[in-house]
């Protein structure tokens, strides 16, 4: 049971998942996560925003009894994901007076998967309000962070954003408010890669049709709460609009040593001219570590052996994965080992579809790289300091 106010009136009454190790049987929590759900009392009316995950909906229902609570008329529901959704009957059996308020699209979400009659979701338009007493809830549709029926709540005197996943952290931590903004700011960048990168586009439209609200606190349903807004504002604008940096990212992989030998020069090549390299093995990597690295990353270039005519699995695996990411890279290569022949590059390539990106001249070599390998390597490692340098990636 936790009593935890974010403003007068205003509780958090989420659930902290200390041990969760993977979501969405994808992304790896290293650090656990959290489901936020906040209570606002207003004079005559009081709401509840999002729910939790449906295994802690104990929680939750603690909380609400905690703090005294019989009856709730709105359950805000800014987003149709289970994490945030799915204790939403749990608290229509305990609070059967309330009335879910959702975007259309939501609505039809929330029946299909929560099969909850239609009439108990009430749809809201954007920028409509709704009328607590002495406080005021606008709804702010924000479209595709990161499904398409998502919205902020804002509770306009307190100037609170109530975004849902947006700006979140997969964060398990008992500080209510960011205490330790480095750790934070990890966890975030992480959450944005895994999750909001791919919507870059509705991310930028988002982040402008913000800038329209003062907003003293952003209370998440992920992570803690920012009470320093800029924290994370201009965190997500340097994600978001910021030109790629002078970054290659290599994620690799090698059974017997001669793309890592591969691996091995081609990054100290890059070193040395000045590039910063992050190297993932992806036999033994977190993702979400290759996933955050691309936020910022100039360049990939993936180290495979051909393994059945193609990539070794773990390549083509990570492959997808970037192209699903849609990062704002500009270039990619490959480089890698084999031993008879195969389809390695024009697989890898046929992969990228989703990214506007120059394809760089790959480095294949038949066993153990020898000498001419090494200078191919090393050509590759000079064109791509000449891209970045002539792009003015920094
Ligand atoms: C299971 C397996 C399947 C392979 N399939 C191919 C293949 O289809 N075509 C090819 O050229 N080499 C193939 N090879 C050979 C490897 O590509 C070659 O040994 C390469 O040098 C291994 O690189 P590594 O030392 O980085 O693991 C295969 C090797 C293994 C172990
Ligand atoms: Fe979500
Ligand atoms: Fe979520």
């Amino acid at each position: 049971m936790w009593q935890r106010e974010i403003r007068p009136g205003v509780h958090w009454v989420g659930a902290i998942d200390w041990d969760r190790r993977l979501f969405d049987a994808l992304i790896p929590l290293p650090d656990g996560t959290s489901y936020n759900s906040y209570l606002i009392r207003g004079s005559e009316k009081v709401a509840l925003v999002d729910t939790v995950d449906p295994t802690m909906k104990q929680k939750l229902l603690e909380n609400l009894n905690h703090l005294g609570i019989d009856s709730i008329d709105y359950v805000i529901a800014n987003h149709a994901e289970p994490d945030h959704s799915g204790s939403i009957p749990d608290v229509l059996d305990r609070y059967p007076g309330s009335t879910i308020l959702a975007t259309p699209r939501c609505k039809g979400m929330l029946v299909d998967r929560l099969v909850i009659p239609e009439e108990k979701v009430e749809t809201v338009d954007d920028g409509e309000t709704v009328s607590l007493g002495d406080r005021t809830l606008e709804f702010i549709h924000v479209p595709w962070v990161h499904w398409p029926e998502t919205m902020a709540t804002y509770l306009r005197e307190e100037r609170v954003l109530f975004p849902c996943d947006f700006f979140g952290s997969h964060l398990a931590t008992s500080d209510l408010f960011v205490a330790d903004e480095g750790r934070v700011y990890e966890a975030a960048k992480r959450y944005y890669a895994e999750i909001m990168m791919p919507f870059r586009s509705n991310i930028e439209r988002n982040l402008e049709k913000l800038k329209g609200y003062e907003i003293d606190i952003i209370a998440c349903s992920h992570g803690p709460v920012y009470d320093r807004p800029d924290f994370i504002l201009d965190a997500y604008r340097s994600w978001v609009f910021d030109d790629p940096r002078n970054i290659v990212v290599v994620p690799y992989v090698s059974m017997h040593g001669s793309t890592r030998r591969m691996v091995e020069h081609f990054v100290g090549a890059l070193v040395e001219r000045g590039i910063t390299v992050q190297q993932f093995d992806l036999a033994a990597t977190d993702v979400g570590k290759m996933a955050m690295s691309l936020v910022d990353a100039a360049t990939v270039v993936v180290g495979t052996p051909t393994v059945l005519t193609g990539p070794h699995p773990a390549a083509a695996y990570a492959t997808l994965l970037v192209n699903a990411l849609k990062p704002k890279l500009r270039f990619v290569s490959i480089i890698g080992s084999y031993g008879w022949g195969g389809k390695t590059v024009e697989t890898l390539a046929g992969m990228l579809s989703s990214l506007k990106v120059e394809v760089l001249e790959p480095v294949l070599c038949k066993g153990f790289p020898r000498d001419a390998d090494f200078e191919a390597l090393d050509r590759l490692a000079v064109t791509i300091a000449e891209k970045h340098r002539e792009n003015g990636f920094a």
